[in-house]
């Protein structure tokens, strides 16, 4: 038996929804070549995994969502660490992914956080800690979870790179938003937060969708516009928005314009938020 035979089965369902965008990045370059991310750590764990990969690459849609997500994301972490070379980036809700070997600067610093059950199963087939790579356990439902991470906190510190990527809208809306004020309460100036949303069509639909169905989660958070994000906090600011239609170019320009009086926001979206 190898480290993660039967991972699917021994995870809640909540975290076992980090094989589908793990699998993405390991595969999804085959259906979306323009979009592949050549992510070495997720295929070498795909490897390890005795996982029938095919339900998770036909839901093509996702695929490309994520390996979207994942150059939006890239380009944000590049930017900010251009900015601050020796700033923390902190991955909350990490799963199996392993941004930092794209955005390792080489003198920033890194944290991935998940919860328990997830950051034994990254002891188990991710490297350990190297000296600017750490990982530690969250629970984004307790309060005070920034500063049980260790977090820099302060206008004396440095700003703080937060990426929280297909992880809140398995939280009720009222624990996000307390996870929205504590990053506003408690991150240095200048500090963002890079975050997924769903339209408000999605809230409680998660039996339809292809891969996320079969684990068993709920999407309970679906923001209806963006002033749900920044009501959390007066410091919050919303940086900037995308929507995945660019992927569709004019064609997803035109549906989405259609589509957006009766949802308030995109069907599926990067945002950033600042502080
Ligand atoms: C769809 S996966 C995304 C994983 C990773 N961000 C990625 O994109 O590969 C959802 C992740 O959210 C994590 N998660 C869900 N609820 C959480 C919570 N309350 N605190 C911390 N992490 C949570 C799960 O354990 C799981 O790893």
């Amino acid at each position: 038996m190898n480290s993660v035979d039967g991972l699917q089965d021994t995870l809640p369902p909540v975290c076992r929804t980090l094989l589908i965008p793990l699998v993405a990045r390991a595969r999804g370059g085959e259906c979306f070549p323009g979009l592949a991310c050549d992510d070495t750590a997720a295929t070498h764990l795909i490897d390890q995994l005795d996982l029938d990969l095919q339900p998770y690459l036909q839901d093509r849609a996702t695929v490309q969502n994520i390996l979207w997500r994942t150059r939006v994301i890239q380009e944000a972490g590049k930017d900010f660490f251009h900015e601050h070379p020796d700033s923390l980036g902190v991955n909350l809700g990490c799963g199996l992914s392993q941004h930092f070997q794209w955005l390792d600067q080489g003198s920033n610093r890194w944290l991935d956080s998940d919860l328990p059950e997830v950051m034994a199963l990254r002891a188990r087939c991710l490297a350990a800690d190297t000296p600017r790579q750490h990982h530690a356990e969250l629970d984004l439902r307790t309060p005070g979870w920034w500063q049980r991470l260790g977090l820099p906190s302060g206008p004396a510190h440095k700003p703080v790179f937060v990426l929280c990527e297909g992880v809140l809208m398995y939280l009720e809306p009222q624990q996000v938003q307390a996870v929205l004020a504590e990053f506003a309460e408690q991150a240095p100036p200048g500090s963002q937060m890079v975050l997924d949303t769903m339209s408000q069509v999605g809230r409680g639909m998660a039996r339809l969708h292809p891969t996320v169905g079969p684990t068993g989660a709920q999407f309970l958070w679906c923001p209806a516009s963006n002033d749900e994000l920044t009501r959390a906090h007066p410091r919050l600011r919303l940086r900037h928005s995308r929507s995945v239609a660019e992927c569709y170019g004019w064609l997803g320009a035109v549906t989405e314009a259609c589509w957006m009086p009766w949802t308030g926001t995109p069907m599926y979206a990067m945002v950033t938020l600042t502080v």
